[in-house]
This record gives C-alpha cells, structure tokens and sequence, in this order.
C-alpha cells in the first residue's frame, strides 16, 4: 500500500449545516491527514469546468447550480491507500444506499445535496488537486 493524495471537497449543504468540522473530525479520526485547504465559492463556470465529464449527464446544469449556490471547502487529503479509503468513508453517491457509519449516511440530505466530493481514481485526484491548489498550498 502506498501514501496518496485525494482531492476533497465539502459541499454548499454541509458548510451552510457548519459541518466542516464534524467532516474533519471523522476523517483525522480514520487517519486522513488533511494537508490543503480552503473555503471558496465556486463560479457557475469554475463549477461547470470541475464537472466537466459529467456534461452531457441530465443532473449536470443542477449539480453546477448547487454546486455554486454557497461556499464549499476545498481539501488535499492524504493517507494510505487514499483514494478508495475516502471513497469508502464517504459511502454511496446517493445516501439512501450509503453504509452506516460514512459521511453521506450522516449527512448527506439527498443525491446532490450530498456534501462532500472525493477523486475516483488516482488520476483524477492530480487533476482535480492542481484544479484547486499550487503545489506551495500543499504541506504534506
Ligand atoms: P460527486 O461525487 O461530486 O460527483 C458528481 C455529482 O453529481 C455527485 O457527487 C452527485 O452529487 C451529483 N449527482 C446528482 N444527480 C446524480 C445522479 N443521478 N447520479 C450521479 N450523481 C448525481
């Protein structure tokens, strides 16, 4: 197993319920080391450039909305095997199939109100890292 970075993001719903912190807490606690971050509203444009692969999908023109309708936190995660880690942590996109015991089971309020984002592949993490930060933002 080797030590990743993963790109994630605390979504409008989860900062407008102040739930930063608890998201924090649960991922120091899983032995996430959060090495970037910051809070920032996303342009309709910068949203629409960050989902750009999911453009033709139905849910794209809302996602984008929702996504700059309020400030998300923007982080560089890293631990072992950090990718799938946090994919496991924050449980199934949509939080009625989500495990117990992740963030979007605690949290999330429905499929796109689902309050955090993680990289699907270890690829995507650097694209979506340098999307937010410079490597000079980035203290490992
Ligand atoms: P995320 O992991 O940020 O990646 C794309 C987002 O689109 C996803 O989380 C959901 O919040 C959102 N979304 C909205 N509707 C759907 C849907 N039907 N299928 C998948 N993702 C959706």
């Amino acid at each position: 197993m080797s030590v990743q970075r993963t790109l994630s993001m605390i979504k409008p719903d989860a900062t407008a319920r102040s739930l930063t912190g608890a998201i924090n807490a649960k991922l120091e606690a899983a032995g996430f080391r959060i090495i970037a971050q910051k809070r920032m509203f996303l342009s309709r444009a910068q949203a629409e450039a960050f989902y750009a692969v999911h453009k033709e999908r139905a849910f794209f023109d809302d996602l984008c909305a929702f996504m700059s309708s309020g400030p998300i936190v923007a982080q560089v995660l890293e631990a072992d095997d950090a990718v799938a880690r946090y994919r496991d942590i924050m449980g199934a996109t949509n939080p009625a199939n989500a495990a117990e015991g992740t963030i979007r089971k605690e949290f999330a309020e429905s499929i796109e109100a689902n309050s955090v984002h993680g990289s699907d592949s270890l690829e995507n993490a650097a694209q979506e890292i340098s999307f937010f930060f410079s490597g000079l933002e980035i203290v490992g």
